[in-house]
């Protein structure tokens, strides 16, 4: 008998993938653990309608991507993403009425998306959404901790922030039409695709990657010049409270993303060394309309979701480690050195990093071979002389590279090693 095959756009995570899948997974939970965030579970199968308006009628999400099938009077789908279930779970539980909620999910959405390398039918993401409040502190504070995500999976330089501020309904409604005045001047020129964006979804142009759109698209309308005082305020705020946290980000004004429920505050992080298609890693912005489009009370909330597909390769590309979560071997020699050695230890702890405190004594050689055998990234030596400087020596196991870093530059050091191995 033929054997049977996957289904094209799907795939296997075998055992040898799944470790890094869990590690990653592991991770991000602390994470938004550390924010306050609680996990919601939520069912894979929606009601169509769920999604139709709320995703954008003319998205190609909605319009060609969604796996759908009906079951009794029912038209269902598998849901392609989860903003819009959470708000549904939201509200049909009754949860915003206890106030601002902060939530997390992870799992598998559905797209009939054309399959290529980091583009799947069935991908997984994991997604924070905070429901019930319009401060822009929200906006700033998912920011700065997907940012901080980045930095424990040691994969922050490679992924680079795009702002963008889409202001509120009747603000885009008016941008929208001079947009398509804009656009109807280069219809000669514009392919099929962006032509009919023109009627259905000129937004949408301002991010589209087709060439004989590049030109009409430098000298359109600024969106930012149709934003009134309090939309712009709020982007002020966002942006203030992110570059006082040390993110660093870039304004892009034709971010609009593929979904049709945002306003205010838009943002992706995309790799920093890839011009490709397939470069978001996560993506997100605020949805104030979203709960009265599905039938509930004015709600506000502002949310994320990262790619896990995308993610955990670029974690592997940037050298986390799979197997258990050890990434630093601290070698101690001598009994007095002990006491330090632990603190220094607790320290780099502190600052997300996994130590394996050598014990039981030896020479260099044979901890250098515990540490080797333990499958350890880096080892960290510890002797009088760093002890006496206050400093740490820092040894990547892969090359032999060694480098001393003063104790308050050692967490950074130690991740900057771990990503340049
Ligand atoms: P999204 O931009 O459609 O947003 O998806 C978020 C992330 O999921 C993308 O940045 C990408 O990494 C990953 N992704 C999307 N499609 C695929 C695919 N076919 N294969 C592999 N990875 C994919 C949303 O889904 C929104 N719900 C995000 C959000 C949450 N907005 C507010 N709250």
């Amino acid at each position: 008998m033929k054997q049977i095959e996957l289904v094209r756009g799907m795939r296997d995570l075998l055992p040898t993938a799944t470790p890094l899948w869990r590690r990653v997974e592991d991770i991000a939970r602390d994470c938004f653990a550390a924010y306050g965030y609680d996990e919601i579970r939520l069912p894979v199968v929606e009601k169509k309608v769920l999604f139709e308006r709320q995703l954008g009628e003319h998205t190609d999400l909605v319009e060609k991507e969604m796996y759908s099938f009906a079951a009794g009077d029912n038209e269902l789908v598998l849901r392609p993403e989860a903003t819009v279930s959470t708000m549904r779970a939201v509200l049909s539980g009754g949860l915003h009425r206890k106030g601002l909620l902060r939530l997390w999910y992870g799992g598998p959405m559905f797209r009939r998306e054309r399959p290529q390398k980091g583009r799947y039918r069935q991908f997984y993401q994991l997604g924070a959404e905070a429901v019930g409040s319009d401060s822009w502190a929200i906006d700033a504070e998912q920011i700065i901790m997907s940012a901080r995500l980045w930095r424990n999976l040691g994969v922050g330089k490679r992924l680079c922030l795009h702002i963008n501020n889409l202001g509120n309904t009747d603000e885009r409604r008016g941008y929208r039409e001079r947009l398509r005045e804009h656009f109807r001047r280069f219809d000669s020129v514009l392919d099929e695709t962006t032509r009919r964006r023109i009627d259905t979804n000129p937004l949408r142009i301002l991010d589209s990657k087709d060439e004989s759109a590049r030109a009409a698209i430098a000298k359109a309308p600024r969106l930012s010049a149709a934003l009134g005082d309090d939309s712009r305020r709020h982007g002020e705020r966002v942006k203030n409270a992110v570059a006082a946290a040390g993110v660093d980000f870039e304004e892009n004004e034709t971010l609009v993303r593929g979904l049709d429920y945002y306003n205010l505050t838009v943002f992706e992080w995309v790799l920093s060394d890839d011009e490709r298609r397939q470069n978001a890693v996560c993506g997100g912005g605020r949805y104030d309309g979203l709960a009265e489009q599905i039938g509930g009370p004015s709600l506000p909330g502002c949310g994320f979701a990262l790619g896990l597909d995308r993610l955990v390769d670029l974690a592997a590309q940037c050298g986390l480690n799979a197997d258990g979560r050890l990434q630093c071997y601290m070698a101690v020699m001598g009994d007095d050195n002990a006491a330090f050695a632990d603190t220094v230890a607790e320290d780099l702890r502190n600052a997300g990093l996994s130590v394996w405190r050598h014990v039981g004594g030896g020479n260099l050689a044979r901890q250098l071979k515990k540490a080797n055998a333990g499958a350890a990234t880096l080892a960290l030596l510890i002797g009088d002389e760093e002890r006496t400087n206050q400093e740490v020596t820092i040894k990547r196991l892969s090359d032999g590279c060694e480098q001393r870093a003063p104790l308050k530059l050692a967490a950074l050091q130690i991740k900057e090693m771990m990503n340049n191995g």
